[in-house]
């Protein structure tokens, strides 16, 4: 009688267990048409309170505005505990004022320093930790996130709170998620241009379909050994993606640019990201010139006319001289070289082409704000891939080994971000 009921037992956890194994968190990824960002949405806390956060591959955690969150399961990190020492918390908030504690204001806080990209604005926080829920019921515990005041959020997409970190970091989401749950250090993310995309934790293999794989090409995440952070201390390296650019093509025909533009100075200014906060690809004078040139030269070999540019464009044209392909207008191909036997990332006229009204369409590309004189904190970066250049395209981070694998336009292959 006694071992049947233990052996019940047993087999009841079996059944528990499995139902909660975790090969992965999905989020849905949806674009503000407004602002062109990327945002997702999860709960947190005892209440499941829906969080809607501007996605951030170069942030290196996550901050929301606390001011109405309410949750029973939250608790501040401690000044000097180890959490706050994973977390590279800043000063620490001895106490707060406040009759009533709530997140964001409690005494013995572990300090953060939160970066709103869109304003260039730094504030100083808490660190919190509560549970994280995700669709199919994926519960992370103690996931570590800091509080903003929600003076700090102008300039996020409208219903948005915050921002969601996913940078090289210790607190990033994917690190947290993949260490609570024992997953490999992998995430996909696929921005939609309209529609539902997705960012996928985890197990991003079961996330695509099997006729996806087959698309992808892969290139090592390299390191800038000079952070391009606006908080960091000195000889912290670069948390943010960065990929080895060597030349650019224009319809086959490499640009003339000089390679010390592709790779890293002393000061760790060069070589090529991505992010999901600028819209479009921003390029350094040296290489946005040659690109605009033999964009040109190209698309009027192809009988594409050109017109007056639409700022913050140079190259526009008349759209009715353009076909259309399934992978958007016909222009000439651009293709991001990078090292190895014939490894590029292909830019289609979907990825390239910014349709500004039914008669125009301008190259997607913006020339990089010359940095002013002396040299700011953090160093410039040639090529920033931006998000009109990454929509419809799966990428896969693999930390483990640290390679990016991504797919050019899913839409080249009759397939997009809402079938991955
Ligand atoms: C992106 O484009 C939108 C719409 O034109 C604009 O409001 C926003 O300021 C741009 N964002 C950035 C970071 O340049
Ligand atoms: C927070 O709650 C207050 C009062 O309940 C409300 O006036 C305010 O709009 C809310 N703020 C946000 C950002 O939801
Ligand atoms: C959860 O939400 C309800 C309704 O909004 C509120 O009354 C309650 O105080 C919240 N719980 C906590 C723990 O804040
Ligand atoms: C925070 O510290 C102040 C001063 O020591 C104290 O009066 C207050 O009760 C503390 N608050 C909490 C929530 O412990």
């Amino acid at each position: 009688m006694g071992s049947l009921h233990y052996s019940f037992l047993v087999l009841l956890a079996i059944l528990v267990s499995s139902a909660n194994a975790q090969n992965g968190l999905y989020l849905p990824v949806r674009k503000d048409p407004k602002t062109l960002q990327h945002y997702t949405t999860f709960q947190m806390g005892s209440n499941r309170t829906n969080i809607n956060t501007v996605i951030d591959l170069g942030a290196e955690f996550l901050w929301f505005g606390c001011d109405n969150y309410t949750s029973n399961s939250y608790s501040p990190i401690p000044c000097d505990s180890s959490k706050c020492e994973l977390a590279k918390g800043q000063g620490c908030i001895v106490e707060c004022h406040r009759s009533d504690p709530r997140p964001g204001c409690t005494n013995n806080t572990c300090g953060s320093t939160n970066f709103n990209p869109f304003e260039e604005f730094l504030s100083g926080e808490g660190y919190y930790e509560d549970t994280l829920y995700a669709k199919e019921n994926v519960q992370v515990p103690q996931f570590i996130f800091s509080c903003s005041s929600n003076d700090y959020l102008q300039g996020l997409a409208s219903g948005t709170t915050g921002m969601l970190g996913l940078a090289r970091t210790q607190i990033s989401l994917h690190k947290q998620v993949t260490g609570k749950l024992n997953l490999p250090d992998k995430f996909s993310l696929c921005l939609p241009s309209s529609g539902l995309g997705k960012l996928s934790i985890g197990d991003v293999s079961s996330s695509s379909k099997p006729d996806i794989s087959p698309l992808l090409k892969s290139t090592p995440l390299i390191i800038n050994p000079k952070s391009t952070s606006p908080v960091h201390a000195v000889g912290d390296a670069a948390v943010e993606y960065f990929i080895g650019v060597k030349s650019i093509r224009v319809n086959g025909e490499t640009l003339s640019v000089k390679d010390s533009y592709f790779t890293f100075d002393k000061d760790g200014n060069g070589g090529t990201k991505i992010s999901t906060i600028q819209n479009y690809t921003s390029l350094h004078t040296s290489i946005y010139k040659p690109l605009t040139r033999a964009f040109v030269k190209a698309a009027s070999d192809m009988k594409i006319k050109s017109v007056a540019a639409v700022a913050p464009f140079r190259a526009c044209f008349s759209s009715s001289s353009i076909s259309k392909t399934a992978a958007g207008p016909a222009v000439p191909q651009i293709d991001l070289v990078l090292p190895g036997i014939d490894v590029y990332w292909r830019i289609n006229g979907a990825n390239s082409i910014v349709e500004i009204d039914r008669r125009t369409s301008c190259l997607g590309f913006v020339e990089a704000a010359p940095r002013p004189k002396p040299a700011t904190a953090w160093p410039t970066t040639s090529i920033v891939i931006g998000t009109h250049q990454l929509e419809e395209n799966l990428l896969v981070f693999d930390l483990v080994s640290s390679q990016l694998q991504f797919s050019s336009s899913l839409l080249a292959h009759g397939k997009s971000c809402s079938r991955v």
